[in-house]
């Protein structure tokens, strides 16, 4: 089974970049733009990797971001999470940054959306791994805030695909951020977020309706209510899953409680993703892994899972078409 997770080429739909920045990186980038860190070596930052809640987690993930200045950071940042995508097979990466995390630290703008960018051009290059960029507002800052943001994000229009909508989700409904969502889509931008996370599934409503999302990050809390499901599933809208990040958020308490099999069985669209991969514990490939061995999932069970992944990219119908008519005759060769 770990072979056949392995060889299966697969897209990354829910990915935040600061949330790969592995703790080797993190000191070496500290020590390079002269940051002094609280933690004294890898080890003693890895402990503190130990969270109770969204907001334990993101307390600490703000912090690490702290050592991203440059376009080069935002590069080797990048280019460090594309190789782990080359080693995985992952062909196909939507990639989420949070630029105010770093613009409120007095960081430009347009260098952190030309590092990322640069890295995933010269990984289409050498790998042929395609990337979209997700530009993502924090919805614990207001939403003239998120307005500031998109307003600068013009000078770098071409270069980012979507919005999102990421950061502590409880007090923070979707609903705060009508006006700029509706802006961003007049502006061609893509509607995304993240609800039902640990937010109930009135959340999930609001940025289906308010919002009007196209995919759902997370979306866990969606079991809650019945009419909401039918509703996902009449738009034919799939829900970026995580399950490491549920386990290590104790939004769900072990992998064996994880609903997703429950929720590709009501006839939800699922994809396996893994969040922030260097907190963690896990790339994309483990989190199919471990999720396969807890809920005891099938080759079908994956292959459908990987298929949803690009099949609820934002990649074009005909691209869409061609890399699962691969996918399938690959599949058909390993079953
Ligand atoms: N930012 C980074 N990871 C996140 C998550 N899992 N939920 C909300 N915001 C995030
Ligand atoms: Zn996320």
């Amino acid at each position: 089974m770990k072979t056949f997770i392995e060889t299966l080429p697969k897209a990354e739909l829910h990915l935040h970049i600061e949330g790969s920045l592995e703790p080797e990186l993190l000191f070496k980038l500290a020590k390079r733009n002269n940051i002094s860190l609280k933690y004294k070596n890898v080890e003693e930052l890895k402990k503190a990797y130990n969270f109770d809640s969204l907001q334990d987690f993101l307390d600490i993930y703000y912090q690490g971001a702290g050592v991203l200045l440059h376009e080069n950071d935002f590069y080797d940042l990048t280019w460090a999470y594309l190789e782990k995508c080359a080693e995985q097979n992952v062909t196909h990466t939507e990639i989420m940054f949070d630029p105010q995390t770093h613009t409120e630290r007095g960081v430009q703008f347009d260098a952190i959306v030309s590092g990322i960018y640069r890295a995933t051009q010269d990984a289409e290059k050498k790998w042929g791994i395609t990337s979209f960029l997700i530009m993502s507002f924090l919805r614990h800052l207001s939403e003239e805030d998120a307005f500031k943001t998109l307003e600068q994000s013009k000078m770098c229009r071409e270069k980012i695909k979507a919005v999102g909508l990421d950061s502590s989700e409880k007090g923070n409904p979707p609903s705060k951020f009508k006006n700029v969502f509706k802006a961003a889509v007049e502006m061609g931008y893509i509607p995304l977020a993240h609800a039902g996370e640990e937010g109930d599934a009135d959340y999930i409503w609001e940025a289906l309706d308010i919002l009007n999302i196209v995919r759902i990050d997370h979306g866990n809390n969606a079991l809650q209510d019945p009419k909401l499901i039918e509703e996902i599933i009449n738009r034919d809208i799939a829900l970026t899953v995580c399950p490491l990040s549920n386990t290590a958020l104790q939004v769900v308490k072990d992998l064996k409680d994880h609903p997703l099999k429950k929720m590709m069985d009501l006839g939800l669209k699922v994809t396996i993703n893994s969040d922030d991969p260097a907190y963690f514990g896990g790339q994309v490939n483990k989190n199919y892994e471990d999720i396969q061995k807890a809920l005891n999932l099938t080759k079908e069970d994956i292959y459908q899972l990987v298929k949803n992944s690009f099949n609820y990219s934002l990649l074009k119908d005909t691209e869409k078409a061609e890399r699962i008519a691969q996918l399938a005759e690959l599949y058909a060769q390993m079953s």
